[in-house]
C-alpha cells in the first residue's frame, strides 16, 4: 500500500517536471549521457570533425571528469618531473599513442615509458602547460577527451628572473591530445588511445642553438 502511494507520487512528480520542458528537452538523460563516444580512435581526426562531435550534457558527470582531469594533470607532472613510471598509471597496458613526428605510433605502456625519455631528456626541462579542453564521458566505462596544450622546451637552466634568456632558448609546441578512455576497475581512468596533433608550426627565434 505504501509502496504503490509512493510510486504514484514519483510518477506524478516526473510527470509535472517533464510537462514543465518544452518538446525538445523532455526527456531528461541520465548521468554522463549514455549516447555512446564520438569516433576519435584511432585517429587522428580532423579539428573541424572534432567540433561536431560534442554537445554539452544536461548532467554531466563531475566525479569522472574529474578524475580524468587530474590523470591528464598527473601526465603533465610525470613528463615535466621526469618520473616515467607514474604513465602507468595514465595509459593502459595496451593503450596506443601516436605521438606524430617525430616518435609516431607507439603499442603499449612500456613502449610509451621507453620512447620518450630520450628526446625528453635532451632539454634542460620541459613545461607541459594544459588548456582548452572538453571532457565527455559517455558511459560508465568509456569517456574521450581533448586538450590543447602548449609545451616549452628549455635549452638552458633557469638562471634568477633578472637573467632572462632569448626565445631561442625554448622550443614551443602547440599541439591537442585527442583521448580515448576507459574506466578500470579501481574506478580509476586510464587513456587507451592517444592522438598527439599538432595545432600550428613549433617556434624557435634565432634558429636552433649550438651546443
Ligand atoms: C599519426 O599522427 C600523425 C599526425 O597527426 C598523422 O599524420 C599520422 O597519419 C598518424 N599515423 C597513424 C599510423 O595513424
Amino acid at each position: 500500500m505504501r509502496v504503490a502511494f509512493t510510486w504514484r507520487i514519483a510518477a506524478l512528480l516526473a510527470l509535472s517536471f517533464a510537462s514543465a520542458q518544452d518538446s525538445e528537452t523532455a526527456s531528461i538523460p541520465s548521468i554522463g549521457g549514455g549516447n555512446g563516444c564520438p569516433k576519435i580512435a584511432p585517429g587522428p581526426v580532423s579539428f573541424n570533425y572534432l567540433a561536431g562531435q560534442f554537445s554539452p550534457q544536461a548532467l554531466p558527470d563531475p566525479i569522472a571528469i574529474e578524475s580524468i582531469r587530474q590523470t591528464l594533470s598527473l601526465y603533465a607532472l610525470a613528463i615535466d618531473g621526469r618520473d616515467f613510471e607514474v604513465l602507468r598509471k595514465v595509459f593502459t597496458t595496451n593503450a596506443r599513442a601516436n605521438y606524430s613526428d617525430p616518435i609516431g605510433v607507439l603499442n603499449g605502456v612500456q613502449a610509451i615509458i621507453d620512447t620518450l625519455p630520450p628526446g625528453l631528456n635532451t632539454f634542460v626541462s620541459t613545461q607541459h602547460h594544459l588548456g582548452t579542453q572538453y571532457i565527455h564521458v559517455c558511459s560508465l566505462t568509456s569517456a574521450v577527451s581533448v586538450t590543447y596544450f602548449q609545451a616549452s622546451h628549455f635549452f638552458t637552466p633557469y638562471t634568477g628572473v633578472g637573467n632572462p634568456v632569448d626565445n631561442s632558448k625554448v622550443l614551443i609546441d602547440r599541439a591537442q591530445y585527442q583521448d580515448t578512455w576507459a574506466r578500470q576497475r579501481d574506478g580509476t581512468w586510464k587513456i587507451t588511445n592517444r592522438n598527439l596533433v599538432r595545432m600550428g608550426p613549433t617556434t624557435l627565434d634565432g634558429g636552433i642553438p649550438t651546443q
